[in-house]
């Protein structure tokens, strides 16, 4: 390691993930700067004693946002960038973007008020799917079956006050097995790939979907890595679901968890994030 060189890791908690990062890190005889998400303020000029490199790891999209932005306005790189951040971390921007790619995704249609909602998810049809634009582990989505279903919905967002709930994403809801994909990529490399199944439609693995590794097909290689690209590239989970007429994309995570991922496969991916961190740090 070259002398001086400094690893940011910028974190809201130390979950196993985190743990596995900065251990991967000392094994490599790395020197860590541990960025609180909830301490740490940012001034206009930049401070002194900055890593080389920041490795965002929050669970707050918010605060990615503005550190990923800060990072950036003092000449410090980030994984990943402000921009893919941003992008990768609003399923209606990662849709746009994926469409603009051609890369198969489920019809969605956007609402910008409950109201208009209603027509949406009438044009889209029963079952839709309806979610926050910003969120994870599937909280807060809902699949709704029928007109009343959806009414019922679209009152209790109504009635909820955060700007979040008063945009609504519709989407198809894709007749999937009892399963989806996750294959994690890191830089042009997907590096591990897993099914998760679950008798819930929601398949998260923070859920309770049960794990098992997937082969890395050369059509779902291909795919992965034109998901992440399109979103701008870096450490990105890339999800997908089986449908009848093929792969889709439904979803590229901006800070992905990989407790699961890496227990399913034995893949090295706090190694892997750490080797990508340091490599963009020294570009
Ligand atoms: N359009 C859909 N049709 C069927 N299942 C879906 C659809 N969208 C999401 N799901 C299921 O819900 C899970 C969570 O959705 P996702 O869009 O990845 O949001 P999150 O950011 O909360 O993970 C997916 O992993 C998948 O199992
Ligand atoms: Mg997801």
């Amino acid at each position: 390691m070259s002398e001086g060189f400094s690893l940011g890791v910028f974190t809201t908690i130390v979950r196993p993930e985190e743990k596995a990062i900065l251990a991967a890190a000392e094994a490599r005889g790395i020197t860590v700067q541990r960025i609180d998400d909830g301490e740490t303020t940012f001034g206009l000029d930049r401070p002194p004693g900055l890593p080389d490199v920041v490795l965002n790891r929050s669970v707050s999209h918010t605060r990615s946002l503005y550190a990923t932005r800060f990072y950036a306005h003092y000449g410090v790189p980030t994984v990943n960038t402000a921009e893919v951040t941003e992008l990768a971390g609003d399923k209606i921007l990662t849709s746009l973007r994926l469409r603009e790619r051609g890369i198969p995704t489920p019809r969605t249609i956007v609402a910008l008020s409950p109201e208009a909602a209603m027509r949406a998810i009438e044009e889209i049809g029963y079952p839709a799917v309806l979610k926050p634009a910003v969120g994870s582990w599937g909280r807060l989505m809902a699949k709704v079956d029928n007109r009343e279903a959806a009414e019922q919905i679209l009152e209790h967002k109504a009635a909820l006050t955060s700007p979040v709930h008063s945009v609504i994403y519709v989407q198809e809801y894709v007749p999937k097995p009892d399963r989806d994909l996750r294959v994690f990529v890191v830089g042009s490399a997907a590096v591990a790939a897993m099914y998760r199944r679950s008798s819930d439609w929601r398949t998260n693995a923070a859920r309770g979907a049960t794990t098992e590794a997937a082969e890395i097909s050369k059509e779902l290689g291909e795919l992965s890595l034109r998901a992440a690209e399109a979103v701008g590239g870096g450490v990105l989970a890339v999800d997908l679901m089986e449908s009848p007429n093929g792969l889709v994309v439904h979803e590229v995570n901006p800070t992905p968890e990989f407790k699961a991922l890496s227990a399913a496969t034995g893949a090295d991916i706090a190694g892997r994030i750490v080797d990508y961190a340091v490599d963009v740090g020294r570009r």
